[in-house]
């Protein structure tokens, strides 16, 4: 079912801890000091340094989120949205529709992942942008998959477009149609894909974040089988990411905890990744979605 695209150099970072709630029970100075992990003294100190850097975030997240750099994104993604592009010379405003009609923006990020009768299959938002850059305006699949995601200095166009389209469902209630038979299908078989447990250390995504409370190098694990740890899961994405300054995607979230997973890497805009933004994103439905956002 998981589509493999190489494997990955698996075991380098093994000094990564899952701690049981017991373990990590009272408050953050209590766990940093807490000497029941077997991490080594500097791996020890790091954790520190990171809940420090954690705290500093917090206090400052409002503040950042005022002069968000996702706004640069969002005005890229709309200008790209709208311009005459690839072979055909056609823009996605006037060719691609995201579920409410040809060109319509307004709501369609927090409606998606949700059947789509031309290509016949269930997408997430990225993936669709990117089946209408291929499909309607001539991109080639390959070379995009090539470099999906943000690195170094630059993001992909996709990336922008994402994030302008999500922008454009920004307050607005998650609304995946899991009444579509379809749809729920592919809900289910996302909630499979995050109870498979296989690899080195026979991880599942539950594993970390299928139960309340857990945490790896004090960052907190968002349960997401409940709708408020689902929530956390989808807040903030497409984010601007200050760890290493970069804007990413849902997507790029989902790739990275394979790679947490010790999981081969998935191919780009795969099913196996839509039916987990499916199953995530579905169980958070009903909230409201904030918009594109920063991560630490
Ligand atoms: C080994 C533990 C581990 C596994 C297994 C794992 N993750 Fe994660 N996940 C993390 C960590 C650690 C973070 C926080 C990373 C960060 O903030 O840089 C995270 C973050 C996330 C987030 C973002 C949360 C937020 O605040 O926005 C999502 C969504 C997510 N994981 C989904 C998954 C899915 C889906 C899987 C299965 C494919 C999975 N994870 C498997 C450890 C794991």
């Amino acid at each position: 079912m998981i589509d493999i695209k190489y494997p990955i150099a698996l075991g380098v970072t093994a000094a990564l801890l899952v701690m049981p709630p017991a373990v990590t029970a009272g408050t953050k100075r209590a766990a940093v000091k807490a000497p029941t992990t077997k991490a080594k003294p500097a791996p020890a100190a790091a954790a520190v340094e990171k809940d420090a850097a954690t705290l500093d975030f917090e206090k400052h997240r409002a503040e950042m989120e005022d002069a968000s750099p996702a706004e640069l994104f969002e005005a890229k993604g709309e200008d790209l949205w709208k311009s005459k592009r690839g072979l055909k010379n056609v823009s996605l405003a006037e060719s691609c529709d995201l579920g409410s009609g040809i060109g319509v923006v307004g709501g369609a990020y927090v409606g998606m992942p949700r059947y789509f009768a031309d290509a016949d299959a269930v997408m997430d938002a990225e993936r669709r942008i990117v089946w209408c850059m291929v499909e309607k305006q001539g991109f080639n699949f390959a070379e995009i998959a090539k470099k999906p995601f943000a690195s170094g200095n630059s993001a992909p166009d996709q990336t922008s477009i994402v994030t302008y389209v999500a922008a454009q469902s920004r307050n607005m209630k998650i609304a995946v149609p899991l009444n579509d038979p379809r749809v729920r299908d592919v809900f289910e078989t996302g909630k499979e894909v995050a109870a498979y447990r296989a690899g080195p250390y026979d991880f599942s995504c539950n594993t970390c974040h299928g139960s309340d409370g857990k945490r790896i190098r004090m960052q907190n694990l968002p349960n997401l089988s409940k709708p408020e740890g689902a929530i956390i899961g989808v807040q903030g994405w497409p984010g601007y990411r200050m760890t290493g300054g970069l804007m990413l995607t849902h997507q790029w979230r989902m790739n990275d905890c394979f790679r947490q997973q010790r999981f081969p890497e998935p191919k780009y805009a795969s099913d196996v990744v839509t039916a987990l933004l499916t199953y995530m994103i579905g169980t958070a439905n009903g909230q409201l979605y904030k918009g594109p956002g920063i991560k630490r």
